[in-house]
């Protein structure tokens, strides 16, 4: 071997061996056109706090460049009495991400689903009043947003306003102010931190009434100057249903009404349903074994097969509109951690997620 050969020999290894054992390199985040993210569960964070190493944790380092927080940096954990903050878990969250260079995402500032009672509400249950509400909502969004100001790159700021008929959700929010109470979400978080993104989120864009009722509030805060980055669809959906077509519908017309869109919480469910594609929170259905038919943690290979396919097609019609999609996030790193596992059923045993029950890739997240 000459000088030159050796030289490119060597200069080929390292490369090779960067390949193989970069930090930046190796996981499944390398081989996407968009950031690929996961929901960080509590007990996760309580790791991170705690400043303990786990597989899990280096699991999401390796194969994820985006994190969000599962729960922790929702109302009720932030703001459980009013007046009284508390951000440790959230803060040890957010500068973990932040020293290992994952973009990190707020979820949620405003949102009817875990929210203190005293948000909405008075001492005797009675909806409180327009300008109280408003101020609890400008003190939370400003406290929130300023105290992760600069970590945090974006939030969800509005959670699930809208319903499957395209109406206004009856949240407390509307009962008191009406569907001008996203517009002040929007406004009170901008005002906090002008370069923070910020985004609408929601389920269920298989619905067009409902994706017609998002797309008029994206023009609606634009044609008053506001600022609305993009439009995040959860896509908790299941393994039959529902179409492609129907999320590659919705990306289309967000995208024409000048946003960018993101795959926010994405699971497929492979238990049986009798309650359709709901991931309103407050859904419950009482257990029965025929809704659980594979609790040992064992998926007969065919459905796992088919699981892989599925998420292959979405991914595929994902890729197709990389340049319009910021990050595809799944809720939840494994399996055993799985939301799914107690929704809308307690006490099932799901298989939604890319990491199976023993902390593996499944096989065929390399055909992603
Ligand atoms: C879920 C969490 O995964 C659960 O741990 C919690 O008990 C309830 O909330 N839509 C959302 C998420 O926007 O915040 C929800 O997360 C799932 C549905």
């Amino acid at each position: 071997m000459n000088k030159k050969q050796s030289i490119s020999t060597l200069t080929a290894l390292a490369v090779a061996t960067t390949m193989a054992f970069g930090a930046n390199s190796t996981g499944l985040k390398d081989n996407m056109p968009f950031k690929l993210g996961v929901a960080v569960s509590n007990a996760q964070i309580n790791d991170i706090a705690n400043g303990r190493k786990t597989q899990a944790l280096d699991l999401i380092k390796r194969n994820f460049n985006q994190v969000v927080a599962e729960n922790a940096m929702k109302d009720q954990p932030l703001q459980p009495i009013e007046g009284h903050f508390d951000f440790d878990a959230a803060d040890a969250f957010v500068d973990w991400s932040n020293k290992n260079g994952m973009k990190t995402m707020g979820h949620v500032l405003l949102w009817h689903s875990q929210l203190p009672g005293w948000f909405t509400r008075g001492d005797n249950g009675e909806l409180c009043s327009r300008e109280k509400l408003l101020d609890r909502m400008e003190n939370h969004i400003k406290t929130v947003v300023t105290h992760f100001k600069g970590r945090v790159a974006g939030w969800d700021v509005v959670n699930e306003a809208v319903e499957g008929d395209g109406s206004y959700r009856r949240s407390d929010f509307y009962k008191i102010l009406g569907e001008e109470f996203i517009d002040y979400a929007f406004k009170f978080a901008h005002e906090a931190d002008p370069d923070c993104e910020l985004w609408y989120n929601d389920y269920g864009n298989e619905s067009a009434k409902k994706n017609e009722t998002i797309a008029s509030i994206v023009r609606r805060l634009k044609s008053k100057g506001m600022r609305i980055d993009g439009v995040g669809l959860q896509t908790h959906i299941r393994i039959d249903s529902p179409s492609i077509e129907s999320y590659e519908n919705a990306i289309n017309l967000f995208v024409a009404e000048g946003v960018k869109v993101a795959i926010t919480e994405m699971d497929i469910s492979v238990l049986p349903s009798a309650w359709g594609l709901t991931a309103e929170v407050s859904t419950k259905v009482e257990y029965r074994e025929k809704l659980n038919p594979w609790p040992d943690g064992n998926l007969p290979p065919e459905v796992d097969k088919q699981l892989g396919e599925r998420y292959a097609e979405w991914f595929r019609m994902f890729r197709r509109h990389a340049a319009s999609i910021d990050r595809v996030t799944v809720w939840g790193l494994s399996d055993s951690s799985s939301w799914l596992n107690d929704f809308p059923v307690p006490g099932r045993t799901d298989y939604p997620l890319l990491v199976t029950r023993d902390m593996k890739l499944k096989p065929w997240t390399k055909s992603l």
